[in-house]
């Protein structure tokens, strides 16, 4: 059994009780157990206490109030038929009220203890509020950074982003979905849905087999291993067919290949949108095509509730159907004690969030996610002693540009802004402080009607300009000038595509004319996906990715910028030069002209097509070296594994991290396979002169592929390259063959 949390109770008897509570239910019970019920006001259809107190639900979302949910709790356990709980469940994607960097950032520390304890903090102050289920860890592979769903994953690479996907599974679940301070975590969206032609959100997906079993898959893999307990149906199609009405996704591959015994949910509307989708001629149609292609809830649609009855009666589905998408949404409640502790204790959540550990944990992982992209001339960390030190950029005191995108319902920013973290690192020093012009999408984001915070006004242009030429005087009046810039929290995420990856509105005007100033400017980066700041790149002699970094992130931004802490997180996703350049990946196939060809020149002849920085890349306060690579055998047989070791030292003066990474390239075989793999990676910290050796295993597991030529997984007999570095562009070579 996937599902195997250790509650104490054997298996025997939570089937039993399942079996049970299914003999006595009747039919609309049964559906009312498919069904998620909207607890937000925003939703059409019936609202949810009447839903819960006639036939039950399966599950609320959209609420974020332990008085409801225990209002609601008492309505389904002491009124509805069947008593049956509620699942109260809410998207919890890097932080409940304690905000952790956003998932990129967490990729980016190349740290899966990172993951699994910000997971874990974020499930105890959700299960505190009342919460059972969140819908993440989000697992979408991801390399077109137009996509503003990037910020919600782990980045281009499915190695990295299986570590990050099992670490985030541990750090909801726990290992005991009875764990008064977990919540059921969701793989999402199965599967395929980074893939949107030109990044832009929803829009069909075609990959082949290979990518989806080479690239998209292995993180949801990673997630059933770490015992996942539910997944969800992504919302576009793949290869013309709804993943939400995919019966090769759901039962051929997610159940019957993978064994996963837990339960399936849509995204949302995902079911009747099958009409929208031409897959469907109407919303019986759909209920049909969802439940059939193996689909347990229906995510507030309420197809699932005006169809599946009369399917059954008319002989569409069978009652055995029903009762098999209802028995693991009955069993994950028996396994989380839910029937004997419906309810949250109202006065627990504050205790939670107040506790010290959780703003600690978030400091240390907003300090481990940035990436230290530029640092000329060792400018880097700034002395405690700067006076005339100026902040300038218009996230530089955004609360809700450091906490960043996919925030809970009703959320109260709360976050250290870098402006804040950078005044309190230097106590008597007046911090000169300037935002310059607001900037704000081109096209309002959908979500923002469902916000009943009062709305600002835009700047008008007068205001703007004005704006502009204070920030330009504050600069003047300074010997240093922190620039914060970026993205506001509403330009990543959902609905959150964009055609460009440069600096949105006057950003890159305003450091240009800092920069003639010729101020020292350091640049911070408040972003949820990779930029395009080439001229930033030339220009400016620092630069840190700090991502969107949370509720410490203020904090943790001046703790690296002052040297408190060493910089040691890496990229996981490539900066292109150009948004135009995207999809943008290390991992490609060799073309006949390759780029070590000495006839090759670019693949565009208006630009280069290398990234401006590479997956895997960061810089460091300190340097280090990665030598004397060893391969316990020249070869091995198909099937054996060989351990690879190498040194890395620290030859700096401070004590940093660094992150071992290990590529290999199969040179030949029945397909052609990329140029390079990630296939192993360790951060280590050192202290000045201290080395250490890191060990890697290659195995049948990093060497095998899912081969198009045989329409399987194969581990081929051919020869390798390897080579272990601090980044993709790593030169440290060596071969190795695998022989039959
Ligand atoms: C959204 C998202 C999904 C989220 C769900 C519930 O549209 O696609 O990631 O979990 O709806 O909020």
């Amino acid at each position: 059994m996937n599902n195997q949390g250790k509650t104490g109770i054997p298996e025997s008897e939570i089937n039993q009780r399942v079996e049970a509570l299914l003999a006595k239910m009747s039919l609309d019970e049964k559906i009312g157990q498919l069904n998620q019920v909207s607890g937000a006001d925003f939703s059409p259809g019936p609202k949810a206490v009447d839903v819960i107190r006639k036939v039950g639900a399966g599950s609320v979302l959209w609420l974020n109030d332990p008085r409801r949910f225990n209002e609601l709790q008492k309505i389904a356990v002491e009124e509805s038929p069947s008593g049956i709980p509620l699942l109260f469940a809410l998207d919890v994607i890097h932080g409940y009220r304690t905000i952790f960097p956003i998932p990129l950032a967490m990729a980016a520390s190349w740290d899966p203890a990172v993951a699994e304890q910000s997971q874990a903090v974020a499930a105890r102050e959700a299960r505190a509020a009342g919460l059972h289920w969140t819908f993440g860890p989000m697992l979408d592979i991801a390399r077109d950074a137009r996509w503003g769903r990037i910020v919600e994953g782990a980045g281009e690479d499915p190695f990295l982003g299986s570590a990050m996907a099992a670490a985030q599974v541990r750090g909801f679940q726990g290992d005991d979905f009875a764990d008064p301070e977990r919540v059921l975590a969701c793989a999402k969206h199965f599967a395929g849905y980074g893939y949107s032609d030109g990044g832009r959100d929803y829009d069909p997906v075609y990959l082949s087999e290979a990518q989806l079993r080479n690239v998209v898959f292995p993180p949801f893999q990673a997630a059933i291993k770490a015992g996942v307990a539910t997944f969800m149906s992504a919302y576009m199609d793949l290869n013309n067919v709804p993943a939400t009405g995919n019966r090769w996704l759901m039962r051929d591959v997610l159940r019957n290949e993978w064994g996963f015994d837990g339960f399936i949910v849509s995204d949302a509307f995902a079911v009747i949108n099958l009409v929208i989708q031409g897959y469907a001629r109407d919303g019986r149609e759909a209920a049909l095509r969802a439940l059939d292609a193996g689909l347990n809830m229906d995510m507030a649609s309420g197809a699932y509730l005006d169809n599946l009855a009369g399917l059954v009666n008319d002989g569409s589905l069978t009652m055995a159907q029903i009762d098999e998408m209802v028995r693991p949404i009955l069993a994950l409640k028996v396994r989380m004690g839910l029937f004997e502790h419906p309810y949250v204790d109202e006065t627990l959540l504050e205790k939670v969030v107040a506790r010290p550990d959780h703003r600690q944990a978030a400091r240390l992982a907003a300090q481990r996610s940035m990436v230290l992209l530029r640092n000329e001339g060792g400018l880097l960390p700034l002395s405690k002693d700067i006076q005339n030190v100026a902040v300038i950029g218009p996230l530089a005191d955004s609360m809700e540009a450091t906490e960043g995108s996919w925030m809970v319902f009703n959320h109260k920013p709360a976050a250290v802004t870098v402006l804040q973290g950078i005044q309190a690192k230097l106590p008597g020093v007046s911090v000169a402080y300037a935002p310059g012009p607001e900037i704000h999408r081109d096209i309002p984001h959908p979500f923002g009607e469902f916000d009943s915070a009062e709305k600002k006004p835009p700047q008008t242009a007068e205001e703007a300009e004005s704006a502009y030429q204070t920030a330009l005087e504050t600069a003047r009046g300074a010997d240093l000038v922190i620039m914060v810039m970026g993205e506001t929290a509403d330009m990543a995420g959902e609905f959150a595509s964009r055609g460009s990856l440069d600096l949105p509105g006057r950003q890159e005007e305003l450091l240009k004319d800092i920069h003639a100033m010729g101020k020292t400017i350091v640049l911070v980066l408040l972003n949820g996906r990779p930029l395009s700041i080439r001229w930033a790149a030339e220009n400016v002699p620092a630069i840190l990715e700090a991502w969107e970094p949370g509720t410490e992130g203020g904090n943790a931004v001046a703790d690296i910028l002052f040297g408190d802490v060493n910089p040691g997180g890496k990229l996981p996703v490539c900066f292109p030069r150009n948004g135009n350049h995207a999809p943008l990946y290390y991992a490609r196939n060799i073309t006949h002209l390759p780029e070590s060809s000495p006839r090759y020149r670019s693949r565009y002849w208006d630009d280069l097509p290398t990234p401006l920085y590479p997956f895997g890349f960061g810089l460091s306060y300190t340097t280090f070296s990665i030598d004397n690579l060893k391969l316990s055998a020249a070869q091995v047989k198909v099937g054996e594994s060989l351990t690879v070791t190498a040194d890395v030292t620290n030859t700096g003066k401070v004590a940093g991290d660094e992150v071992v990474q290990l590529y290999i390239h199969q040179k030949w075989g029945r397909d052609s396979r990329p140029m390079r793999e990630l296939k192993g990676f360790e951060r280590v910290t050192l202290q000045p002169g201290e080395a250490k050796t890191v060990s890697f295993q290659l195995g049948p597991d990093e060497l095998g592929y899912w081969s198009t030529h045989a329409g399987a997984w194969i581990q081929e007999a051919a020869a390798f390259d390897l080579w272990v570095g601090n980044d993709s562009t790593a030169t440290l070579h060596a071969e190795f063959a695998v022989v039959g």
